[in-house]
């Protein structure tokens, strides 16, 4: 898929393989499984003030799972045409999040953990943190 082209349909809320068990639930995310792409990083936002914004930028080539690994937080997606807010709560669900989409983090809980799964290393290059130059990037002007 080009990320120029891809438009905020292409993010979808996955839901992860759930291990149930009275004492405790266990999610897994495993590369080789049909999943949307093979890890290669993760990181994951903890500790974060109430009213703090994260995101703020696109990626270029990057994928990733967005997870709230506990408590909840929602995540604006946005291709320049047409912006979405979902809301995640569940630590068995992921949002998709393809290149070329604007994504900003917003209304973190207390104690929320944002566990991030990415397709890449971490590429400073990868980033386009300016709003405009990020539209003129999709060639939307
Ligand atoms: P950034 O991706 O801008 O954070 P967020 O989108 O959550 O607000 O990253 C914040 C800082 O951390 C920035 O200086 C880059 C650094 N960073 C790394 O060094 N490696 C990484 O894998 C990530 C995600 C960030």
């Amino acid at each position: 898929m080009k990320s120029l082209t891809s438009d905020i349909h292409n993010c979808n809320v996955v839901e992860m393989e759930k291990n149930h068990n009275p004492a405790g639930n266990i999610t897994i995310y495993q590369n080789g499984d049909p999943q949307p792409f093979d890890v290669k990083r993760i990181y994951y936002l903890y500790d974060v003030p109430g009213g703090s914004e994260r995101g703020g930028h696109a990626h270029k080539q990057l994928h990733q799972l967005i997870v709230a690994a506990s408590g909840s937080f929602d995540v604006i997606i946005d291709d320049g045409r047409n912006k979405k807010i979902i809301q995640l709560n569940r630590p068995y669900y992921g949002l998709l999040v393809v290149p070329g989409i604007w994504r900003e983090i917003v209304n973190f809980s207390s104690g929320a953990i944002c566990l991030v799964l990415a397709s890449e290393k971490y590429s400073e290059e990868d980033y386009l943190r300016d709003y405009n130059a990020f539209i003129e990037w999709k060639s939307l002007k």
